[in-house]
């Protein structure tokens, strides 16, 4: 048995969500750390895809609990459309749990994030416009509204008047916008809260009970390594701790009873929103990635940028994130392609530098500095073992284990739960995958 924590390696949108749904059926409970409705994990199951912002992965597995950490921000309107639509899909969701102590998205969130991107101008972040980073805000700033007082219709109504008749002042003084109608929003959301109730509970207490219990836990994070608000390319970043480290904080639990990260990265890198992406393409190959991936988001379907693999951000990420193994997904996208580079370090000034540089000054001056490998031209979307895969493949795939010093554990090549090669099970397997961190393969009995 093992406590996994799942988090993306790069800027987001890595397949987070098919490896935490694979890693879900072994999984007792799962449990999502941070972020909010600016997520979007995509799983295909059985020909049907289901695009989830707030709910876990695992609730697509009838027998694993799933909850809502404190440590995540939660849009009520979002969440029920979310549980309305696995509703529709006859998938039952009596097995979600939401912490009391997670805050609550509102109107004026919504507002103001993008009212503040517009009037940032040419520094805008380039947000999911989904009200997360004013949410978090509130948070810091004490005036927040959480799921406790959302069940407490006499104290929400109080709050709500409250902070309504403040965030109007802002609304109207800062950015010249008509007030909210407060008592409209209370009414609509103590009807959220009426829907919602049975799911809220103390989040930390049950997942101690589980841990007590030895039952698995999967921790799912949201974003990425490189969107973190301490360890990211801030201020391009989101305002929560996607790394490992922020699954202790976010779902109430102590660091002891993690067992392994695992790291989720593209076969590429892909970044949206703003900021700088030192082996972005443009254009030429940059298009093909993004077709061949349809790299739209799931939240705003906004086009992604794509570039090259960066393998040094690729090691900052196993640093930041104590990581031990890595999943690597959409390997196919690159079935196409004649030549494949990685970026290997930056140059700065003039000097190498293969560590990432969290100044950001510095970072938007990295140039990457790439090595070349041969592609495969081949389809490798049917290949269910490493055997099956091109030897140029293989190859790259040990490249990319050797500069990562990370074995794989675990390669996607398509959407559906079959197109993946489980290189060795994170969850019951040695704490170490087959492709050792040199990128050679580790026999079975070593
Ligand atoms: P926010 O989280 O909406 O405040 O957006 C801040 C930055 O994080 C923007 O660059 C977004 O594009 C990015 N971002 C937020 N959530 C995701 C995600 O799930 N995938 C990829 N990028 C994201």
């Amino acid at each position: 048995m093992a406590n996994v924590v799942v988090i993306g390696a790069q800027w987001g949108d890595e397949g987070k969500g098919k490896v935490t749904d694979l890693l879900s059926k072994s999984a007792d409970i799962v449990v999502r750390y941070q972020g909010g409705v600016n997520a979007g994990h995509t799983v295909v199951v059985k020909g049907q895809t289901f695009k989830l912002h707030l709910i876990p992965s695992g609730i697509l597995y009838p027998g694993t609990e799933c909850i809502i950490g404190s440590g995540t921000v939660i849009d009520p309107e979002v969440l029920l459309e979310e549980l309305d639509r696995l509703d529709e899909l006859g998938i039952s969701s009596k097995n979600l749990l939401i912490s009391q102590t997670a805050h609550i998205t509102m109107p004026y969130h919504r507002l103001i994030d993008k009212a503040s991107e517009d009037r940032r101008g040419s520094h805008r972040i380039g947000t999911t416009g989904r009200g997360i980073g004013p949410t978090y805000a509130d948070k810091s700033e004490r005036t927040g509204i959480r799921m406790l007082d959302l069940l407490d219709a006499n104290g929400l109504r109080e709050s709500m008047q409250w902070t309504i008749a403040y965030k109007n002042e802002i609304l109207d003084k800062l950015y010249n916008l008509p007030p909210l109608d407060a008592e409209a929003e209370i009414d609509r959301y103590l009807g959220y809260a009426d829907r919602l109730r049975h799911h809220v509970v103390d989040a930390s207490l049950k997942i101690y009970d589980a841990v007590r219990k030895r039952r698995n836990i999967l921790f799912e994070g949201a974003q990425g390594t490189l969107l973190d608000l301490d360890h990211g390319t801030y201020p391009y970043v989101t305002s929560s701790n996607p790394v490992a480290g922020g699954a202790c904080v976010g779902a109430g639990v102590g660091p002891t009873i993690i067992d392994r990260v695992i790291g989720v990265a593209k076969a590429y890198t892909t970044r949206v929103g703003e900021g700088p992406f030192p082996t972005e393409m443009q254009d030429g190959i940059g298009t093909v990635l993004c077709d061949r991936g349809a790299e739209f988001g799931t939240t705003t379907g906004r086009q992604r940028r794509c570039g090259w693999f960066d393998a040094v951000i690729g090691r900052y990420a196993v640093r930041i994130n104590g990581m031990d193994c890595l999943a690597i997904t959409k390997l196919d996208v690159l079935d196409t392609l004649e030549e494949i580079k990685v970026c290997v370090a930056y140059e700065i000034d003039g000097q190498r530098c293969q560590d990432f540089p969290t100044n950001a000054r510095q970072f938007a001056r990295c140039k990457p500095i790439y090595e070349s490998l041969s592609g495969w031209k081949r389809s490798t979307e049917e290949c269910r073992s490493l055997e099956d895969l091109p030897k140029e493949a293989l190859n790259y795939l040990k490249f990319l284990a050797e500069l990562m010093e990370v074995p794989i554990a675990i390669v996607s090549l398509g959407a559906s739960r079959d197109q993946t090669i489980i290189v060795e099970d994170p969850i019951h397997g040695p704490k170490r995958a087959l492709l050792d961190s040199n990128g050679q393969p580790v026999s079975k009995s070593a």
